[in-house]
This record gives C-alpha cells, structure tokens and sequence, in this order.
C-alpha cells in the first residue's frame, strides 16, 4: 500500500490524489483521502483504480488544507469501499501499509469494550485503539504513542486528530516512510518519488521510529519516546511522471528500452576498452567467500536463479539461492566466510528485506542488486550494485529482469577473474560476448510481428507449459509467470528434463509447450524432451537460434529464431521473445496489462 501525508496551506486533497498517482506501484485495488476542514474529518474512497476516487472528488471535492491518503493492495478484508482508508474512530483518523499481527486479539477487546467496526481490515482496529487511549483521558500524542506499543507486526501509520489541523501523527516499523520539508508545510509519504513535485529535501524514518508533523516541522522519537535526530537529505528522485510515449502501455515501452538500459547497465561493470570486468567497491572478496546465499522474490529471484548457474559455472563460487519468503525462516546454516545477495526492483519486499535483516544479524557482509538506489534494501546493504534499468512502471517486471542479468553476468565474470577461474584473455572474451547483447536484444525486437501472431493464437488457450534446460530453465519458469501475470492464463515452468516425471501427463493437443532451447551444450536433450511432447500429440512452440531450427527434428506449431547469442548473453536474449508472447497475447485478451488484477509491484507486507 502506498501513504501520504500534507499538513499544508491550501487545499490539500488533488495534491494528495497526485501524489498517490506515484505510489499506485504499491497497490491499486482501492484508494481513499482524508481531510481536516473546519474541525472535523471527511473523507471520500473509492474501490478500483485511483481515478474512481479522483472523479469521486472531482464532483465532490474536498475541502481541508491537512490530510492524508492512502492506496491499498489487500491483505484483510476484500477491496471494496468499506475496507478502504482511511478508516475513523470518533476523532481519529488514519491511513495504513503493512499487517497488524495481533489485530484479531485487540479486536476482541475492542468490541468488548462497545466499540462498532465497520470495515474487515486490522487497520481499523488502530484507529478505534487510538480512540480508546483517548476516552481513558490521554492527549492525541500520548494515545498515538500507547497504541503503538500495543502492535505487533509490520507498519506505516499516518493519524490525523479532528480538531487538530496541525499535526499528524506518523509511525514507521517496517515499511517505510519519508518526511518531506516544504515552506510552511510539511509532507509524508511511502516513498521520496511520492513527495518529488513538493519537495526533495526529505528524512526518512527509521524502524521503531514515530513522528509528530507540524507545518513547522517534524519532531521523531524512537519507541520509547526519547528525541532521536534522524538525516535531512536532498532525494535523488525526480518528479517526472514517466509517460508511455507512443506505446500504449508501460510494459511495452520498457519491453523496448532493454536495447538501451542492458547497454547501461552493463557499461556500469564492465570496461569494453580493456575488456575486463570493473574491479568494484564490493561489500565481500568475491576471491575469499566460500559460498554466495542469495535471496529475492518473484521475478528477481528468477534473475537470481539464472546467476547461480553463471557464479557456479564461471566462478566455481557455490551458491544457495531461496525465495525469499521461505529464506527469511528456514534458518539455513551460514558462516562468515558466506556472502549474501539480494535483488530487489524495488528495494522494498518485505521478505527481501527481512532476509536481508537475518544475514545481517549472521553476521554476514551484505550486498544488494536493486533498481531504486534509495530503497531500504540499498540503505541497509553493506554495497550495492545497481541496475540501471530506469523507473520501471509496468507491475510486470520486464527490463528490470534483463538489467538483473546483466548485472549478475558482470558480477559472475569478476568473481570468476578474482577468483583466479578464468585467465586475462578469457575475460576479455566474456566481456567482448556480453558488449554483444544489446545489438543482439535489438534484434530480438524485431520479431514482435511473428510473435503477435502467434499470441492471437495463444489468447484462446487455457493452459501452457514452459520448458527449458540450464539457464533456460528459470527462464521457462519467468516465460511462465509473465504469461499468467499478465494474461492470467494458467502457465507452468519445469526444467524439461523433468518433464517425464509428472507434468507429461499434462500433455495433449490443447496445451501448447514452448520450449526455449538455445543451440548449446544441452541442446539435444531438449530435442528428446521435445520428441516426447510430439509423440503424445503436443503442440510446439519452438525458441531456438539458426542452428537450433537446424538441428531440430521435431515438428512444430511455430519455431520463433531468435539471434545467435554467445552463452553468457542468451538468458537475456531469450528474455525478450518470453515477454512479448506475454504481452500480446494479453493485449488479444484485453486485460489490464500494467497494472493487472491482484497484484502490486512492491510488496511491502510478508
Ligand atoms: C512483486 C511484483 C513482481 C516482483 C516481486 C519482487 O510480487 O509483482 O513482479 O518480481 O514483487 O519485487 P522486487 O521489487 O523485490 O524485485
């Protein structure tokens, strides 16, 4: 869910609905606004995208010149107008990003105790605990302070007090929160890009931290009260709403960006004069760790999937790589000697970010691969390593994905070199393979129309499975889960040699197979995967390279030939034909493909 907050000098609600228009990344599935106006609290809320509750305000405006807002991605309690925020309790009001852990106790005491709850979500029952602080004779502060120590799990809070047009109340344990500075006024938001049109001199909250925002400015204490001092600084974020230019939708743009950000990203580590790999201000000695654990959600963790096989293969460094969200408990053994890697787009998963955390207390040197160089998981990394991939809109991560690998590519190649596996001239080959990949991704481009066509096709089915071997295996597993995300067609990934243990059984003329199968070392094994998809009356959706549809002997629905790409840059290479499909194939079934339903692009809830 995405926050903020204006204790400010004119009315504050379009301001407020702008600013959400930026944190729609962190949830879309409903939106709401408060506001103090002549003492007492209003607010509209609208269920859906963020321009429900814009027209809603539009023929009902607001008035109020304090207020907060909120964008949510649901966790309790279905997206409808009622479950909402802000949610009110009397006098207070409030917006909220995260889990209350304990909700279902506090609830119980609550409606012990006469209180009436409207709405399903544990959001509310903060509000109504503030109310009773309040009703035990506590002034706003000290009942915003109590009722924090009353929560359990992971938050944001933004409180507003009827009566009290200058002051709101903020609270951070988890997700973050920013404070912005403005003349006169002053602003709060889940992130700086949120704030970036009112200003970016901003101060972002620490965990356990809770502030008082006053048109004044702020005043932050830490969970027992005391004053804390916490950094001013200038945000780097700029408030350029990003457009789509001629494309007509986010993702497609970003699709064709990957020429351009992959060349970024990989000049940032690789110097192609000298044809070596940058020697790095690197959080750990990739030549003294013996094992790299890496950890990341979604898409990142099938970058980082796809990195295993390159650090293992090159740099013979073992890794252990885990979603996230099962890394964070499974309380694996680690040792000093480990490095661990996280990557994050965002920067703000919550799981990431709590695996992160686990290493740390390990006692482990940490770096991070992220995209937002601002972002929790950047702070709180010993090093990072950034993408370069720019703001990346879409939910579905496409160029992102991409510049994750050429950063890992990069990273395997100087781990390879420092740890003495690869010899000078070696590395100058790998670095001269991968300066290939964006003239080779260029090219990939150029395939849309074949793979329009065939997606008009594919928009009819129910079911598709991916398969691939190597580094073409996660990426069958990515191939799938864009498809699902986006067309919410039902699509599986499996290494294709694990297709004889189960999934074949899957296998008839109604569910295509598409088969992603680069002319290299393991390519006639896939061919024997593939024979045993045609000889039960599967069709095949071919991904290969000239030499590949040479040497297959396999008949299929369609065989898409990408260009000949050296081994280190295919993953990427194969990257793009995998989205495309995705893509149009969602625009045949007319969903909404950047910001498809139930899902958020920042996950800031575990
Ligand atoms: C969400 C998004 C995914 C993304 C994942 C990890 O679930 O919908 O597209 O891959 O989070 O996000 P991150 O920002 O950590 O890369």
């Amino acid at each position: 869910c995405g926050i903020v907050g204006i204790v400010g000098r004119s009315p504050v609600a379009p301001l407020i609905v702008d600013a959400l228009k930026r944190l729609e990344y962190r949830g879309y599935d409903s939106a709401g606004v408060a506001t103090i106006s002549e003492g007492q609290l209003g607010r509209r809320r609208a269920e859906g995208k963020l321009v429900n509750l814009e027209r809603k305000i539009i023929d009902d405006p607001l008035a109020g010149n304090i207020g907060i807002g909120h964008t949510r991605w649901a966790t309790h309690g279905v997206p409808n107008e009622t479950n909402a925020h802000p949610h009110f309790s009397e006098n207070v009001a409030i917006v909220h990003n995260g889990i209350i852990e304990n909700f279902a106790e506090l609830r119980a005491t609550l409606i012990a105790d006469g209180y009436v709850f409207s709405s399903q979500t544990d959001t509310e029952v903060v509000a109504h605990l503030i109310s009773r602080e309040l009703a035990s004779g506590l002034a706003p502060v000290e009942a915003a302070h109590s009722a924090l120590l009353k929560l359990q799990g992971a938050f944001a809070l933004a409180i507003m007090f009827r009566g009290d047009e200058d002051m709101i109340v903020a609270a951070r344990n988890g997700p973050p929160l920013a404070v912005g500075y403005g003349d006169g006024e002053m602003y709060l938001g889940s992130d700086a890009i949120a704030l970036a049109p009112f200003t970016n001199a901003i101060t972002y909250l620490e965990d356990g931290d809770w502030a008082i925002v006053r048109h004044g400015g702020v005043e932050i204490f830490d969970l027992e009260g005391n004053r804390v001092e916490r950094r001013r600084q200038q945000s780097i974020g700029t408030s350029y709403m990003v457009d789509k230019g001629n494309y007509r939708h986010f993702m497609e743009k970003e699709i064709y960006e990957q020429p351009e950000v992959i060349s970024h990203s990989l000049a940032h580590y690789l110097d192609f004069a000298n044809g070596t790999a940058r020697k790095l201000d690197a959080p750990f000695d990739f030549a003294k760790i013996d094992r790299l654990a890496i950890a990341a959600c979604g898409t990142a963790y099938l970058a980082g999937m796809i990195g295993k096989y390159w650090f293992e293969r090159l740099a013979r460094l073992p890794v252990d790589i885990d979603v996230a969200s099962e890394f964070r408990y499974r309380e694996m053994p680690l040792s000093s000697n480990d490095g661990a890697l996280f990557i994050s787009q965002s920067g703000e998963t919550a799981d990431t970010l709590a695996s992160l955390r686990y290493c740390r207390q390990q006692g482990l040197k940490i770096g991070a691969v992220v995209n937002v160089r601002e972002s929790t998981i950047a702070r709180e990394s010993d090093g990072t390593f950034p993408t370069l991939a720019g703001p990346e809109i879409g939910v579905a991560s496409t160029k992102a994905f991409t510049c994750q690998l050429a950063v890992l590519a990069s990273l395997a190649v100087r781990a390879a070199a420092e740890r003495g596996h690869i010899d000078a001239e070696r590395e100058r080959e790998l670095v001269r393979e991968l300066s290939e990949t964006p003239k080779l991704a260029n090219h990939a481009l150029k395939l849309a129309p074949q793979i329009e066509k065939l997606a008009r096709e594919l928009a009819h089915v129910k079911h598709v499975l991916y398969l691939g071997r190597d580094t073409s295996y996660p990426l069958a597993l990515e191939g799938a889960l864009k498809l699902k995300e986006i067309s919410y067609i039902h699509a599986e990934g499996y290494a294709a040699g694990e297709l004889k243990h189960g999934p074949i059984a899957l296998i008839d003329e109604n569910m295509p197979v598409v088969v992603i199968a680069p002319y290299d070392h393991i390519f006639e094994k896939t061919v024997s995967n593939m024979q045993e998809v045609a000889a039960r009356g599967g069709k095949i959706i071919l991904i290969t390279d000239a030499k590949g549809a040479a040497h297959s002997t396999v008949a299929t629905l369609d065989t898409i030939i990408v260009p000949d790409a050296p081994d280190i840059a295919a993953p990427i290479i194969y990257a793009l034909p995998l989205q495309m499909l995705a893509y149009y194939t969602a625009v045949f079934m007319g969903t909404d493909v950047d910001q498809p339903r139930n899902l958020a692009k920042s996950v800031t809830v575990e």
